[in-house]
């Protein structure tokens, strides 16, 4: 009985090895891209003009294509089955043979240029569908670009000067809008920008693997990746810190961009030089600056945003009540060390790669509407202090803003060494009796709140010990 049974069984397997064994032989003498060839062969015929180029087209034999690219060391042979993309006989016919459109291939020919370098895609791959390296399990790094995105490629090769206006207008205003958004209030790149987020030199070419795919909703590709961060990066990494309020349209471009930051080499014989874009040497210096580095957080400068993200305040840098105390020493100084424990990172060119003259441009540029006339002074030397009764007066007046240890939150942070030791007493005694109008910071002298100028010494005397509270 158990005999017959596996007798039965044994001889059942045998028969499934044999057509796995078949079938996988049958894969091996006519590939995918064999089938296609015929196709296109009938195809040739089909349309062929007359006698001569039929005949011509049925001796045709076309076998394994494969473009050799040396000088980008790859491997291709995407034109096993897109057999006529530079045959114009092929219009009309449908994919993998109709004619490439535009004049791409006029500019760069197969030969030379082959198609990865503005597709993606597996070049060495048979087929289909690991060719274009879509789909599960397919694990290539960088399957076919979708075309929303296929001019980020462009500017591996070519400067931004030519291509606005030959093809790659996308990747062009996604430069700009980089620049103006500040996304470099955050990322370095090329040396130079903040440092909350990381530096995105290469990001373009980083492995699949680098980025969390977890929250993607649509395929899990570095481009779709791009695409849905930009469009609300907390859906994708939920606790980023990052700041974008872009459109749909915007996110398109600033795709296009980022993705054209690549780290591989291509060889200068395929390239044409990458130049500065004209944006970049835009007439007004000081506002280009301010928008590449500032804006992303400061805005407008106007107003003072207490932002959910930070949980603490952004300032308004360009109001007048801050202007009319803040010299342009004490803004150098803020502006080229940061303050250690906010989100004002330190822009001096040793940790934001900023050059000591684009900082006084930028002075120059927040300062441009700075009011005439002078606070009164305070005279804060001229009094004595009493910091347990500025201890009792910052529990009742400032703590709820500026947190039990100075540490910030609706108000600014107080305990950072730039306020700390930079920031004079006569300084902080105006800012605390005038306040800053338009912003939650309350005048609380005897005009506002109505602390007299001892209260207002001591409360500042106070002040000066948060920083040594632990935290
Ligand atoms: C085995 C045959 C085969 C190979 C090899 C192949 N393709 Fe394709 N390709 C197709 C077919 C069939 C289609 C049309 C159906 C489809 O989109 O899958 C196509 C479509 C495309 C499209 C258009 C997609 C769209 O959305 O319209 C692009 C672009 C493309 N291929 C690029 C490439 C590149 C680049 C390579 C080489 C890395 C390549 N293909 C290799 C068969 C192939
Ligand atoms: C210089 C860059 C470049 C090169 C090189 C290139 N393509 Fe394209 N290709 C494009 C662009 C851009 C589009 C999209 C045009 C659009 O937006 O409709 C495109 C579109 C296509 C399409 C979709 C149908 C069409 O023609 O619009 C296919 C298929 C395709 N390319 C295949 C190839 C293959 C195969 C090669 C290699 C022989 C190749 N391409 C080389 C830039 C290129
Ligand atoms: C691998 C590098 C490379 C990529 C990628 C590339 N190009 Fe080119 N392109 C070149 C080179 C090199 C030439 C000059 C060809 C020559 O002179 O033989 C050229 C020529 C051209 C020309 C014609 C020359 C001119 O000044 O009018 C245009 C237009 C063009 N490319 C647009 C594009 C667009 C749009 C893309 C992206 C879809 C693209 N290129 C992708 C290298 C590249
Ligand atoms: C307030 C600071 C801030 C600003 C402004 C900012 N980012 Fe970010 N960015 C971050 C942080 C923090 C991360 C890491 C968390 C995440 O992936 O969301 C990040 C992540 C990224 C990533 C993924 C990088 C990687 O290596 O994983 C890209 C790409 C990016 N940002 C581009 C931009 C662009 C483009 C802009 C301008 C529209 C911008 N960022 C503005 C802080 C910022
Ligand atoms: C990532 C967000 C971010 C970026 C980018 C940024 N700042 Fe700030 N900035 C802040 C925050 C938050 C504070 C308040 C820190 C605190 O609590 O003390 C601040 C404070 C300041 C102050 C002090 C204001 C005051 O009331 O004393 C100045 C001046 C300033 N920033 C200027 C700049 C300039 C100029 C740039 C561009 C070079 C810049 N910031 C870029 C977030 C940022
Ligand atoms: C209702 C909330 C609130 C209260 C209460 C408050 N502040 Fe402020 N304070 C702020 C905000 C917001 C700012 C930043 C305003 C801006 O420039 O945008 C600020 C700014 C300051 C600054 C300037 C710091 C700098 O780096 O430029 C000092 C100093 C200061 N507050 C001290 C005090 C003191 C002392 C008290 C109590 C007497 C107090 N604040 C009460 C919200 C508050």
């Amino acid at each position: 009985m158990y005999k017959t049974f596996y007798l039965c069984l044994s001889l059942l397997s045998g028969v499934v090895l044999l057509i796995i064994m078949g079938l996988a032989g049958y894969k091996e003498v006519s590939p995918e891209w064999r089938g296609y060839q015929s196709e296109y062969k009938e195809i040739l015929i089909k349309n062929a003009k007359d006698n001569a180029s039929k005949d011509k087209a049925r001796t045709l034999d076309i076998g394994i294509q494969q473009i050799y690219l040396g000088g980008l060391k790859r491997v291709e042979r995407c034109t096993n089955c897109h057999l006529g993309v530079d045959n114009p006989l092929t219009t009309d016919a449908k994919q993998p043979f109709k004619t490439h459109s535009d004049n791409f291939l006029k500019d760069h020919s197969p030969d030379r240029f082959g198609c990865t370098v503005c597709h993606n895609g597996q070049g060495r791959a048979t087929n289909a569908r690991e060719a274009h390296g879509v789909g599960r399990g397919t694990h290539w790094d960088r399957p076919l670009i979708p075309f929303e995105f296929i001019q980020s490629s462009c500017a591996q090769c070519h400067d931004f000067e030519m291509l606005k206006d030959k093809g790659g207008e996308k990747v062009v205003k996604g430069e700009r809008l980089f620049r103006e958004r500040g996304c470099k209030g955050c990322h370095k790149l090329a040396g130079v920008g903040g440092v909350l987020g990381k530096t995105l030199d290469g990001i373009g070419s980083q492995p699949v693997a680098y980025f969390p795919m977890r929250h993607v909703e649509g395929e899990k590709t570095i481009y779709e990746w791009m695409k849905e961060h930009f469009d609300d990066p907390r859906n994708i990494v939920l606790d980023s810190k990052m700041l974008a309020d872009l459109t749909d349209e915007e996110s398109d471009l600033l795709t296009n961009y980022v993705l054209s930051v690549r780290s591989e080499e291509i060889p200068k014989k395929y390239r044409r030089i990458q130049g500065m874009s004209p944006e970049a040497l835009s007439k007004n210096k000081e506002e280009s600056l301010y928008k590449e580095y500032c804006i992303a957080c400061h805005t407008t400068g106007k107003d003072s945003v207490y932002d959910d993200v930070f949980k603490s305040t952004i300032p308004a840098i360009m109001n007048p009540a801050f202007l009319k105390v803040a010299d342009g020493r004490f803004l150098k100084t803020v502006i080229s060390e940061g303050r250690a424990g906010t989100q004002m990172t330190s822009w001096k060119f040793d940790a934001a790669g900023v050059s000591d003259e684009d900082i006084d441009r930028i002075i120059k540029y927040i300062t441009r509407e700075r009011p005439d006339e002078k606070p009164e002074p305070f005279g804060f030397t001229r009094f004595k202090s009493d910091v347990k009764y500025g201890e009792e007066l910052y529990r009742i007046r400032c703590m709820s803003c500026h947190g039990e240890k100075g540490q910030g939150g609706v108000g600014l942070n107080l305990r950072n060494p730039v306020v700390q030791e930079k920031a004079n007493s006569e300084f902080l005694a105006i800012t605390v009796r005038d306040g800053r109008k338009g912003t939650p910071m309350a005048a609380f002298g005897k005009d506002g709140v109505g602390l007299g100028d001892q209260d207002i010494v001591d409360v500042i005397a106070y002040v000066r010990t948060v920083s040594s509270k632990k935290l």
